[in-house]
């Protein structure tokens, strides 16, 4: 499974890619705004950082726009991946994109059947929001059980990215599901490590190594 981080803080970004597991960025508009940095600035440190893709974000809502904006962003890097909302200007925009070799990554993803359109479109990556989802009540990870069966029933290589990750059980369930990516939050990377076993087990370890004659 393919790890990403889902942040456009570069300190963050510099931290993780430090523990040599990340395979990629996604940012989104709000979480560009955390940073009170100017985004083309902020995408060219991220693209000094990390060799794999980077996810950046149209704020268009047309169809014009979005491609627009998806040859500018493209532009800069090959590692630039266009994230466009699964709106109808959105559909447009994805098959636009694959038909002129950008990859895109399709965003605010609740449904099977947005995801299905997506893969139709020719999108690089869905991004279902899980967490989200289990905010209204709702089981975030079936939808990744579903579009997992509905993309290995007719073989779509459009890669299933679980986003709006808030915990490390979301990232066991998306491997255990088959997921292809997780967009992981900082403070959630650094939870995946941590087990009060482990912690104790080593505090153990070094109290008994100082009993060791020499
Ligand atoms: O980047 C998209 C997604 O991961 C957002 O997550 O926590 O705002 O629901 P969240």
């Amino acid at each position: 499974m393919k790890f990403f981080i889902d942040t456009a803080d570069v300190g963050e970004i510099r931290q993780a890619a430090e523990l040599g597991m990340l395979d990629g960025v996604t940012t989104n508009p709000s979480l560009v705004a955390k940073t009170g940095r100017v985004f083309r600035e902020v995408l060219g440190e991220i693209l000094e950082v990390v060799d794999g893709p980077v996810s950046a974000e149209v704020t268009a809502t047309d169809f014009e726009g979005m491609k627009r904006e998806a040859q500018d962003y493209a532009s800069m890097h090959d590692n630039i991946v266009i994230k466009i909302p699964i709106i109808e200007e959105g559909l447009k925009a994805i098959k636009w994109c694959s038909e002129n070799g950008i990859k895109t990554n399709v965003t605010l993803c609740f449904h099977p059947l947005q995801a299905l359109m997506a893969a139709k479109a020719g999108a690089s990556y869905i991004s279902p929001f899980v967490g989200r989802l289990d905010d209204i009540s709702t089981d975030g990870m079936h939808l990744i059980t579903q579009i997992r069966s509905i993309y290995d029933n007719y073989g779509y290589d459009t890669e299933i990215l679980v986003a709006s990750i808030r915990h490390p059980m979301h990232v066991v369930e998306a491997g255990m599901i088959g997921a292809d990516v997780c967009t992981i939050p900082f403070k959630v990377i650094q939870a995946l490590l941590k087990h009060p076993l482990t912690d104790s087990g080593l505090a153990r370890f070094l109290e008994d190594w100082k009993k060791v004659p020499g």
